[in-house]
């Protein structure tokens, strides 16, 4: 049954809207205390403040008392690379005796070298991988994900990992938006032919994906060594007229202006963004680009953090994702993710949290259906195991997820 009842909540952090949230709106989290949430066949049907009567018969419904705990949407991770065969434990340990991210990459290693082993990985490896990945999100509150292709970087193996992500979301209760992301690095036969390797993608790759509908969105990595801007224009022009919504690695490890790249081309996120110019943030604020920032990624790789604060006093849009990958973050700890969010990029509880929910379901163009508690959502939600969202940052490192309700449904009981 898929009809539920949360009753005595502390508090509903509902985080109300039906579109993300830009600069000081994102402090609004629109808390009822001691409220009600009702969910009707999968769908949020009521929210009721305290004292408001019952307007359904609780014998339809399975009954959740919340007394002492607080109910939040369910998190929604916008940017990850959870499908991927191989480790790459070793290229940690180099990074921490001080080889760079980069140096690493253009010494062979990096994002080819998961490519290797993905290219080598059986669909049914991927799938196992994949799901064991999706259940350790779902344990710490994620409900809905963002995931990429971009370790196969040939047609069969991003065919592959699409299948695979395609697969995984109807078997899976969470829910995978897929993005094609054909540029995320140069394998070693197009070496010296990057803009052969651009040409191959916009060619074959984007009619293929868009004929299969393998995914709603397409990424590139544009960075010093990977992509040029110009490249990136050609092959984000491009998606557009297949109909794929854009995204774009901007500016992480070198100021290249790919977030005045992201607000030309009105890409629906930017993500990074730790070398992000002034201009650049502007543009996107005045564009609605989401600046999508991913501090666990600067915390693995030692880097400094995006300019987090000053992107929400511009009035971004402003996200949080894990990135969840086996090389810059091999991690999707919410916990962490909450905790460096306010500690280091200095956001406030509340920030944190509407970035880390409606904001990111903007960031994959579904503040329509998820990311807030509002009838006529869907019935995704958190419960914690304490009484306000704010021991989301102060309760460093923690778990704090109690219960996980995915479509009116418990998923997860911790
Ligand atoms: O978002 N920066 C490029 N792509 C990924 C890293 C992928 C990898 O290292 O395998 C990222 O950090
Ligand atoms: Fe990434």
């Amino acid at each position: 049954m898929n009809n539920l009842i949360i009753k005595n909540t502390a508090q509903i952090v509902t985080c109300s809207g039906f579109k993300g949230k830009c600069g000081k709106e994102m402090s609004n989290l629109h808390v009822i205390e001691n409220g009600t949430v009702i969910v009707t066949e999968g769908i949020i049907s009521h929210v009721l403040h305290s004292g408001q009567e019952m307007p359904v018969n609780e014998q339809d419904y399975n009954i959740i008392d919340a007394t002492g705990k607080a109910l939040l949407p369910g998190f929604v991770d916008p940017h990850t690379h959870f499908v991927f065969g191989g480790y790459r434990e070793e290229e940690f340990s180099w990074r921490m005796r001080g080889e760079s991210y980069m140096e690493i990459m253009n010494r062979g290693g990096g994002i080819v070298n998961t490519t290797r082993a993905t290219r080598e990985a059986t669909e049914e490896e991927l799938m196992e991988v994949g799901s064991q990945r999706l259940d350790a999100m779902m344990q710490l509150g994620i409900t809905t994900i963002e995931g990429k292709s971009g370790y196969g970087l040939e047609k069969d193996t991003e065919l592959k990992q699409l299948c695979v992500m395609r697969r995984l979301n109807e078997i899976h209760p969470m829910d995978i938006i897929p993005t094609f992301m054909g540029a995320h690095a140069i394998p070693a036969e197009w070496k010296g032919k990057e803009d052969q390797f651009i040409d191959f993608n916009i060619r074959e790759m984007f009619p293929l994906v868009a004929k299969e509908k393998l995914a709603e969105a397409v990424d590139i990595f544009c960075e010093k060594g990977v992509f040029t801007i110009e490249q990136s224009r050609r092959y984000l022009t491009a998606a557009r007229k297949h109909g794929f919504l854009l995204k774009i690695h901007a500016d992480e490890i070198v100021q290249l202006g790919g977030a005045e790249l992201a607000a030309e081309l009105h890409c629906l996120s930017a993500d990074h963004l730790l070398q992000a110019s002034d201009e650049g943030i502007r543009a996107m604020a005045k564009t609605g680009v989401v600046a999508t920032l991913l501090p666990l990624t600067a915390f693995s790789l030692r880097e400094e953090y995006a300019h987090g604060r000053k992107m929400i006093d511009e009035g971004c849009m402003v996200a949080l994702a894990t990135d969840l990958n086996p090389g810059s973050s091999f991690t999707a700890s919410v916990p962490l993710l909450f905790a460096l969010a306010c500690i280091y990029m200095k956001f406030s509880p509340e920030e944190a949290v509407t970035a880390f929910t409606i904001n990111s379901a903007a960031a994959i163009n579904r503040a329509d259906r998820i990311g807030s508690i509002d009838v006529g959502k869907q019935g995704d939600l958190v419960l914690l195991q304490f009484p306000s969202y704010k021991f989301l940052p102060y309760h460093v490192g923690m778990n704090i997820v109690e219960t996980v309700i995915k479509r009116g449904r418990v998923v997860v009981k911790n």
